[in-house]
């Protein structure tokens, strides 16, 4: 078969790796990819929002099954367009993907049907939206409503804080229209876990339990990023917590979807926080989350395409996926400076050294190929992912690589997987 892979960070690369084990692939593309999805696949030269651009090409090359990495194209109808032409491609349509694309629709529905969530108040008004902060309790969190790439929530301290984040979003559209209506919430104290599953429109297959560091620094400090490291599964979320999350929250979302005419087919990211025993849903995001992928996909032993043509299909009824038990990490070295202002183009020194075992892996995120050498090309550059027979040797293997590449002014944090690897607690 041949294979379309929508995107150009970390996860298309891993989505690619993954792929191409499947005896079912012929010839894997990607659009627009990266230096590292140009040694597996064939880059394709167009943009991820060129929705009728990436079309025609995939009706002209007769790709077989799509894969969509990315948001924006989901949030723009891609999944609508290239099923009005027969095309086969994962991933879901404009009405779900708005789960993730405006915040008031995802809370809107959350508290129509009771879900666990922070407590909300939404508004479209500066004015309003100024007057409830002037007597709101703190901290609290304010969420610009549209895609904001990861930059659209400030939790936010006390009322200067608030008032500044809030003029900026609302008044001065640092955010353009994604901040046309906020979400301002309770701030709630707890650890995070990202649940993701395939949803095929009626039965969802979890995966493991993974979790992301967001902030930029060690020490969960600095400002909020797409992501600094993950690592899978999260040892105290037994079977018991996913009981209890299907009983809580799978259910009744499946049943509002329903209500609500929401086909979902596709890869469903519930960003959970559990405060004081109990879990609240803190936001949806409608495809692999990203490092999340990564560290995720390094576990999966099933083939993924079939996987994801019957989540397509709506057969996935009888399928279950295959895990390997031992844990999983991954490290993102940024450019210095991510997630504020940085340079890029530097040529990446080292990759070589990094050893071939197939318990790591290497993947490209910001990256490009000139003239025979990989150079960077944004903030998060490479995404090295390792497993281990636990934690300790995950971690340890993965270090060992990020130590071997190099570039000017290279960044990442050295404490990924501390809050599951003890020795790595007693470091930093
Ligand atoms: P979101 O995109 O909604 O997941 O928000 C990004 C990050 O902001 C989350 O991963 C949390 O770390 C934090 N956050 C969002 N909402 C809340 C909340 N109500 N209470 C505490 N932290 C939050
Ligand atoms: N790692 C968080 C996300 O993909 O949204």
């Amino acid at each position: 078969m041949k294979i379309l892979v929508i995107g150009n960070g970390g996860r298309e690369h891993a989505l690619l790796w993954k792929l191409q084990q499947s005896p079912l692939v012929t010839q894997l593309f990607c659009a627009p990819g990266n230096g590292g999805t140009a040694e597996i696949a064939q880059n394709v030269d167009i943009p991820i929002h060129e929705i009728e651009k990436l079309k025609l090409w995939a009706l002209d090359q007769k790709i077989d099954f799509t894969v969509v990495g990315p948001e924006i194209p989901l949030s723009l109808g891609i999944v609508d367009a290239f099923q009005k032409s027969k095309l086969s491609i994962f991933g879901v349509n404009q009405k779900a993907a708005q789960l993730e694309s405006s915040k008031v629709f995802s809370k809107r529905l959350l508290q129509k049907y009771d879900l666990p969530t922070a407590q909300a108040q939404i508004f479209d008004s500066y004015s309003k939206a100024s007057s409830y902060i002037s007597q709101a309790a703190f901290p609290l969190v304010i969420k610009a409503d549209g895609l904001a790439g990861g930059k659209g929530v400030r939790v936010c301290k006390n009322k200067v804080e608030a008032k500044k984040a809030l003029k900026e979003i609302m008044e001065e559209k640092l955010l353009g229209d994604s901040g046309a209506s906020v979400v301002i919430e309770e701030f709630l104290e707890g650890e995070e876990v990202s649940y993701l599953g395939l949803l095929d429109g009626k039965i969802f297959l979890p995966f493991p339990a993974s979790q992301d560091h967001k902030r930029a620094l060690d020490g969960d400090l600095g400002l909020n990023t797409g992501g600094m490291g993950a690592y899978s599964p999260v040892p105290w979320f037994d079977e018991v917590w996913q009981k209890k999350i299907q009983k809580i929250i799978m259910k009744p979302l499946l049943k509002a979807f329903k209500s609500e005419g929401i086909s979902f087919r596709g890869i469903l990211y519930i960003g959970l926080l559990i405060s004081q025993g109990k879990p609240y849903v803190l936001e949806f995001n409608v495809r692999f989350g990203d490092p999340e992928a990564q560290v995720l996909l390094f576990r999966l032993k099933s083939d993924l395409l079939p996987v994801l043509q019957a989540t397509a299909q709506s057969k996935l009824k009888g399928i279950q996926l295959e895990w390997d038990l031992r844990p999983s990490v991954c490290v993102v070295m940024v450019s210095g400076g991510y997630p504020q202002s940085y340079q890029t183009g530097y040529e990446i020194q080292g990759l070589e050294k990094v050893p071939q075992d197939p318990d790591v892996a290497l993947f490209h995120a910001a990256t490009v190929l000139r003239e025979n050498k990989v150079l960077t090309q944004g903030g998060r550059v490479l995404n090295v992912v390792a497993k281990g027979k636990d934690f300790e040797e995950a971690v340890q293997k993965a270090y060992a690589c990020v130590h071997h590449v190099q570039w000017p002014y290279v960044f990442f944090r050295k404490d990924i997987g501390a809050r599951v690897c003890p020795s790595l607690k007693l470091r930093s």
